[in-house]
């Protein structure tokens, strides 16, 4: 218990979450903030970053904010460099900007498909591109907030499903790349976790949310501290030797697919 409590101290530490004012990416960096870490968060709409900045410095930790949208890589950079001058070197870089939307291919346009590809794949490129210029080295982790639709065929998910798969193959050729440099990238997969976003939009109702949780096999939806537990983990010396890895925190939900669960559920969304 003495060495769990050590491991998890993040006091001194720099972390910079794109995506990280809202949901399961601020449920992390709230985690971060209460271990004693310095947090820089970065996302598209100003009022969102001011509230998650105010939020983190309840825990009396350091904490600023950048507007920019993960799709422009000039802004990105800027955000980071800035990050970057304020806090120091980044000690825990995390991609987790996410777009989506329920819609069978035949219901979305070539830019629906695009929009979710350049938020969820490019976005995670920039982020990680612009981002090893200010990472520690060695000693930084990186973290790709990604899905189950990466490996679990979706109806309604084409655009996830083939983003988040790039997210994933992403961590695992840049854990090829940088780990001989000393950073270890991890993907972190979470289940369906309640009082989200992504929740909201794919099951919006009590009755399809019941429908969810009854398909997990632990029978509950995850929670964002159920994710932010993984995220401190894997920032940890604990997971020193963890390198390229897609780490399920779902209850077991991606093993039993869900094809027949989301054909259940897309018929809310017809007329
Ligand atoms: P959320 O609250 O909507 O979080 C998305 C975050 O990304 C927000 O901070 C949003 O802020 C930011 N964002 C969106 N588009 C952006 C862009 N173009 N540029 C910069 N920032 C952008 O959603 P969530 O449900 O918690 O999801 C968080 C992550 O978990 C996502 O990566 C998602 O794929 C993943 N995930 C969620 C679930 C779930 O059950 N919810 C399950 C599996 C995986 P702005 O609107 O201010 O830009
Ligand atoms: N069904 C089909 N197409 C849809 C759609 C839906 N429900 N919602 C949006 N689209 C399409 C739009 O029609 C547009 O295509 P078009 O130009 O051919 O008409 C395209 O997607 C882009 O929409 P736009 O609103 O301009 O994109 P944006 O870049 O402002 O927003 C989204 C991106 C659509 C992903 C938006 O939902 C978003 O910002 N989401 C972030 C929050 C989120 O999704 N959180 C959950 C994370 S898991």
């Amino acid at each position: 218990m003495t060495m769990t409590t050590q491991q998890f101290d993040f006091n001194g530490r720099n972390i910079f979450i794109a995506g990280g004012t809202s949901g399961i990416n601020l449920g992390i960096a709230e985690a971060f903030a209460r271990a004693g870490a310095s947090l820089a968060v970065m996302s598209r709409a100003q009022e969102k970053v001011n509230a998650a900045v105010e939020r983190l410095q309840e825990f009396g930790s350091e904490a600023i904010g950048f507007s920019a949208d993960v799709r422009d890589f000039q802004a990105v950079e800027t955000s980071l460099k800035e990050a970057h001058e304020t806090l120091g070197e980044i000690d825990v870089l995390i991609s987790g900007a996410a777009g989506n939307f329920p819609a069978p291919v035949l219901g979305m346009s070539a830019n629906g498909f695009k929009s979710v590809i350049d938020i969820d794949l490019l976005g995670t490129f920039n982020v990680l591109r612009a981002g090893y210029a200010f990472l520690k080295k060695p000693g930084s982790t990186v973290i790709n907030i990604s899905a189950p639709q990466a490996f679990v065929p979706t109806p309604l998910q084409a655009h996830v499903c083939a983003a988040k798969a790039g997210v994933d193959m992403l961590t695992r050729v840049l854990a090829l790349e940088w780990g001989d440099q000393g950073i270890r990238i991890n993907s972190i997969v979470p289940g369906p976790i309640e009082g989200t976003e992504g929740m909201a939009r794919l099951a919006p109702t009590k009755e399809s949310q019941a429908a969810v949780a009854a398909s997990v096999p632990m029978k509950r939806m995850g929670t964002k501290h159920d994710v932010a537990k993984l995220a401190l983990v894997l920032a940890s010396p604990l997971a020193e030797y963890i390198n390229g890895a897609v780490i399920p925190v779902d209850g077991g939900w991606s093993l039993t697919g869900f094809g027949d669960l989301m054909k259940t559920l897309s018929m809310q969304f017809k007329s």
